[in-house]
């Protein structure tokens, strides 16, 4: 509801904001008023959206149901059915209406979106940032398991999305500080204690010089994101305002104040912003072993794999009674594919091609079974390898280990038979 009133003062200031707007009042959460530098050459201000296009980024984010995992300002959640963050964070509380003895079931095996980024306050991002991820996410936490589902999303979606996520004008630069004096204060402050930045010499992990509630540090660590990305995903006013307080750009921030002051904020920007990055390294994909000797069931291959991950987004609706995930039903902006995972009857019926019909997923793609080759992408995806026209499966979830991949290859080289029930 807030973002739907700034959206309402968006449409009617717009008109007159469309030039560079260099003179925006400073950040909240900026102690000290923040001084005009000229931006690099190559990087534009960004000046308020497209009223056009945010509307239509609004709408484009109910499509692609962005809202099933993230809190996002202006937009309702999803009925608990559709809600995969929501009904899974309930199941961690208790508060789902289940028997004593199936809470605790779900709760030993629930792992995936108990903790999702809310997309709240967004316009701390570059607006370009959040265009050229959607379309491309990568993983930003490291010790995150889940990640952004990567989708098939045209670049004009992207970019409404962005303008809605990011409607303002961009606020000026502060003046830089000292990257040297920055980097140094990231390792005196304890930044490392929760984030990495690689692709610089690694910062040494002091603790924070006031001691955090373990709680606090468990949760920072999950959420911290990696630090060399922040160059891009910053406007840079935030970028201070953020170190010296985090909620003050951000209310629901997981990351906690640490007592830095607004000079002390401008070095450390200054080194994240400046200091020389190495390429991100390639990740290894490891080797799929040779398929097995012995003789694999399709009972070991279902609790292992399919059982496990694949069909809370891959079942039936009929069996299920509700909702039949996104690659049964369709979803997140995909077509609905009609692929059932959790019997054996619906594997072997396969899944549904572009034009709605059936297709087998066993038959080869890229040297592997089709189906197998979605799984090897997932890894390749994580390691940041190209990808050949296959999307990794399970969709934005950490890869199927090796092991399990190839006792599906070898259940499938053996016949694919459904064995004994
Ligand atoms: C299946 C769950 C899921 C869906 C659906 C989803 N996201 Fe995400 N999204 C995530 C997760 C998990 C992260 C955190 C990933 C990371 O940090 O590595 C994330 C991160 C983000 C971020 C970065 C935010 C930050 O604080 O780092 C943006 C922006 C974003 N998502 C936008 C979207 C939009 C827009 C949509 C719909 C088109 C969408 N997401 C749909 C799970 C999801
Ligand atoms: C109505 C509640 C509910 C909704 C909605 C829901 N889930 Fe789940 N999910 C569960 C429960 C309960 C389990 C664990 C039960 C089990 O393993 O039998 C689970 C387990 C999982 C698992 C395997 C365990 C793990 O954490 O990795 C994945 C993956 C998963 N869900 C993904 C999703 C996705 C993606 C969505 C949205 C498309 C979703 N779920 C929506 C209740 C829900
Ligand atoms: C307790 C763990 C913790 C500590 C210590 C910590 N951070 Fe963070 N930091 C986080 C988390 C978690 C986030 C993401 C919060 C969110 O999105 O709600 C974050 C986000 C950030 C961001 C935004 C980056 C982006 O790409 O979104 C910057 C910049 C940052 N931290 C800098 C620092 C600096 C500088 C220090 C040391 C003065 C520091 N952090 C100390 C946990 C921590
Ligand atoms: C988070 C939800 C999610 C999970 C978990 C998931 N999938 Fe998918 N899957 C999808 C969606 C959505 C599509 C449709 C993608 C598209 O159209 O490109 C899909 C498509 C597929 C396809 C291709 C179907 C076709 O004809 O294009 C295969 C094969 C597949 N999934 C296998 C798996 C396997 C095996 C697992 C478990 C290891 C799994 N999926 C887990 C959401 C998921």
């Amino acid at each position: 509801m807030r973002r739907g009133l700034l959206i309402v003062a968006l449409l009617l200031g717009a008109c007159e904001s469309e030039a560079p707007s260099t003179q925006e009042a400073a950040e909240p959460g900026d102690a000290v008023p923040a001084t005009v530098e000229a931006p690099p050459p190559e990087r534009a201000v960004e000046v308020v959206a497209d009223a056009t296009a945010i509307e239509h980024g609004q709408a484009l984010v109910s499509q692609y149901q962005c809202n099933r995992c993230h809190d996002i300002a202006g937009v309702e959640p999803p009925e608990l059915d559709y809600d995969c963050a929501g009904c899974h964070q309930q199941i961690l509380a208790g508060t789902f209406e289940a028997t004593a003895e199936e809470l605790a079931q779900w709760q030993g095996r629930l792992q995936s979106l108990d903790e999702v980024p809310s997309l709240t306050h967004t316009d701390r991002f570059s607006r370009a940032w959040v265009a050229s991820f959607l379309p491309d996410a990568h993983d930003v936490r490291p010790n995150l398991s889940a990640s952004m589902p990567r989708f098939a999303m045209p670049p004009a979606d992207a970019e409404a999305i962005a303008a809605f996520l990011v409607p303002t004008a961009e606020p000026p630069a502060p003046k830089r500080g000292d990257a040297e004096r920055g980097r140094a204060l990231l390792e005196s402050k304890g930044c490392a204690s929760c984030h990495r930045m690689t692709g610089v010499p690694s910062l040494a992990a002091r603790p924070t010089p006031e001691p955090l509630a373990a709680d606090v540090l468990a949760l920072g660590q999950k959420m911290a994101p990696d630090l060399r990305f922040a160059r891009d995903r910053m406007r840079p006013a935030s970028l201070v305002a953020w170190i010296v307080d985090p909620k003050a750009v951000k209310p629901d921030a997981s990351m906690p104040a640490l007592g830095v002051t607004h000079s002390e904020a401008a070095d450390i920007a200054a080194y994240l912003l400046e200091a020389e990055l190495q390429p991100a390294p390639l990740g290894q994909v490891p080797v799929l072993p040779p398929v097995l000797e012995r003789a694999v069931t399709y009972a070991e291959v279902h609790e292992r794999i399919f059982g496990k991950i694949c069909r809370h987004c891959h079942s039936d609706p009929n069996v299920v009674i509700g909702d039949g995930g996104p690659g049964y039903d369709g979803g997140f902006g995909f077509p609905k594919r009609a692929f059932d995972l959790s019997t054996y009857e619906g594997l072997r019926s396969g899944s549904l091609d572009d034009h709605g019909k059936r297709r087998s997923v066993f038959k080869d793609v890229n040297g592997q079974p089709r189906i197998v080759a979605h799984l090897l992408a997932r890894h390749a995806e994580v390691a940041g390898q190209p990808v050949d026209g296959v999307r990794g499966m399970p969709l934005g979830l950490p890869p199927i280990p090796m092991d399990d991949i190839v006792l599906l290859k070898t259940w499938i080289e053996q016949g694919r038979k459904k064995g004994p029930a």
